[in-house]
């Protein structure tokens, strides 16, 4: 087992299958649930952006979108167990057929009215939502490194909502200013973050942007560890940035908190109070 620098186990090889099959396999005997947890916020998110921006059909950009488990969630109102129980049982099926049952559910279920692009290292992972209907466009490119290429910037413009889980902390404030900066519209966001990640870095260079963030009260279980010597060195970088772990990570779980972001304009405000008296779950 591979540990990166901030102690967790390295999954790496589970993010670029042709289809989504070793993800949900492995993530699901960690119980990994945070898209689960997520899914009442953004759908909540997108229903107010609507409201207060008039925009019938929102665009919603996933960072780390990977198979596009969020859009997937929103999109066809299905649990993180339905794509488990999807994914883990269909040992069977070629890569065509999980397409096409897959795409039938997305012919067949109805969830949030948004539009859903993903934005990921990942071209198998991409690749798979867009084939499947969960994404309507992908965007593949490492913008931490690089700048938006002029078709990504297009394929950016319209974006409404940036959302994330399990992805800020190796994605940071280089990629979410690019996609701001992309953007026509001043994107309102929401990221759930692993809490060993300070939001420092990002908050202050999303507030250069014109941008207040808050992060909710309450945390959000994400997974377990996957072994004592995996907690052992979370709990040492939790300890490096000054987060007290006693009875949430001491406890064998990996915690998340909330940020949402949006622009210091007429809008933002509303929506960053309703969040803060929020009891979604
Ligand atoms: C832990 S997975 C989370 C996937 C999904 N959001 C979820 O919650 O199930 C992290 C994802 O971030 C992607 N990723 C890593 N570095 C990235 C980068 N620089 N830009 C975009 N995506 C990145 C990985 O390919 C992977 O799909």
């Amino acid at each position: 087992m591979r540990f990166d620098a901030t102690g967790k186990v390295t999954l790496d090889h589970i993010y670029t299958q042709p289809d989504p099959r070793a993800y949900f396999s492995a993530l699901r005997g960690l119980d990994y649930q945070i898209p689960q947890l997520a899914k009442p916020y953004f759908a909540a998110l997108i229903d107010e952006y609507r409201e207060a921006r008039q925009v019938d059909t929102p665009q919603v950009v996933d960072i780390g979108s990977s198979y596009g488990i969020n859009a997937a969630l929103l999109r066809c109102d299905v649990t993180m167990d339905d794509l488990y129980d999807r994914y883990c049982d269909a040992d069977d099926l070629s890569r065509a057929a999980l397409l096409a049952s897959d795409r039938e559910l997305v012919r067949t279920r109805t969830g949030a009215r948004a539009r859903f692009v993903g934005l990921d290292i990942s071209e198998p992972a991409l690749s798979y939502a867009r084939q499947a209907g969960f994404l309507d466009d992908t965007v593949h490119a490492d913008l931490e490194r690089s700048e938006p290429t002029t078709g990504q910037q297009a394929w950016l413009a319209d974006t409404d909502l940036v959302v994330s889980t399990g992805s800020l902390g190796y994605v940071g404030a280089s990629t979410l200013s690019r996609v701001v900066a992309s953007s026509n519209r001043s994107p309102w966001m929401a990221h759930f973050v692993l809490r060993m990640f300070p939001f420092d870095a990002i908050e202050e260079r999303l507030s250069g942007l014109g941008y207040d963030t808050i992060r909710l009260d309450g945390v959000f279980r994400q997974r377990r560890f996957i072994s004592a010597e995996e907690q052992s060195r979370v709990l040492d970088t939790l300890s490096g940035v000054g987060v007290d772990p006693t009875g949430l990570e001491t406890d064998g779980w990996f915690y998340a908190q909330l940020h949402i972001s949006g622009p210091r304009d007429g809008t933002a405000p509303r929506f960053l109070e309703t969040f803060q008296r929020a009891n979604l779950r």
